[in-house]
């Protein structure tokens, strides 16, 4: 998986064969030059997936629910459906216990969803910092029950965000829905990069982060680098693991 916020991209990354194509609402940072992604709009979401969505052909396209749009059950569902009627083939909610009913009335209507846990970049403001997951026993204990109590609710994909490799490990083998990591280690069923972190655009990049321009030619070299090195279970590499 990779995120995509205009159809030029979006279509370089679809002939690359990646599965999954994420507008993620990192656009509000990386795309918009914001400091966090708290304050993307639904509209925001619906011009970018809209925009992507003509670049796609084969990949799945996952949209982001914005923060602001995730905590009333009937927001959260017609939002969903304006992502998807946008173009969204699945929308991805950064969730927490307190969203478990407002996932199963989702599941109830039908649309698809992927439930991201661990580092959720929308509390960033407030939890001070983008902070690794899973480092203590409570925390550990939490996120599992939060996987198995999101996919009990009907969620169809499960993201983990810098979530340390071990638990990681734990919680992509005792899932039944496919699991997506991104600095989470080697052991999910698959990766996800914002698109320029991966082709070595952002000057101060997490340590999960490789950049795939660095041996490529192209920027669909890159892309198919990363979709190989995925596969192959070349990357995440030691250094990009959280332990
Ligand atoms: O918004 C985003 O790009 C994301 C990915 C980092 C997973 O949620």
């Amino acid at each position: 998986m990779l995120t995509a916020y205009d159809s030029t991209l979006a279509r370089v990354i679809d002939e690359q064969g990646i599965e999954v194509i994420l507008v993620g609402d990192s656009l509000g940072m990386v795309a918009h030059g914001r400091e966090s992604t708290s304050l993307v709009t639904l509209a925001d979401m619906e011009f970018h997936t809209t925009i992507v969505s003509r670049g796609v052909n084969n990949a799945l396209l996952m949209s982001d629910i914005p923060m602001a749009c995730a905590h009333d059950t009937l927001i959260a569902i017609e939002s969903s459906l304006r992502l998807m009627r946008a173009g969204a083939d699945m929308v991805k909610f950064e969730v927490d216990t307190t969203m478990l009913p407002t996932l199963q009335e989702l599941s109830n209507q039908g649309i698809p969803f992927c439930a991201h846990i661990g580092l959720r970049p929308q509390q960033v403001l407030k939890e001070g910092g983008y902070k690794i997951k899973g480092r203590d026993e409570e925390q550990r204990q939490t996120l599992i029950d939060l996987a198995k109590a999101v996919e009990v609710a009907g969620a169809d994909m499960l993201l983990l965000e810098c979530v340390v490799s071990d638990l990681a490990e734990e919680i992509t083998k005792n899932a039944a829905v496919p699991v997506v990591g991104i600095g989470s280690g080697a052991a999910t069923d698959a990766q996800v990069l914002v698109i320029y972190d991966m082709l070595g655009l952002n000057p101060k990049p997490a340590a999960f982060v490789k950049n795939f321009m660095q041996d490529a030619d192209s920027i669909a070299a890159a892309i198919k680098q990363f979709h190989q090195e995925v596969s192959s279970g070349n990357y995440p590499a030691t250094e990009h693991i959280y332990k």
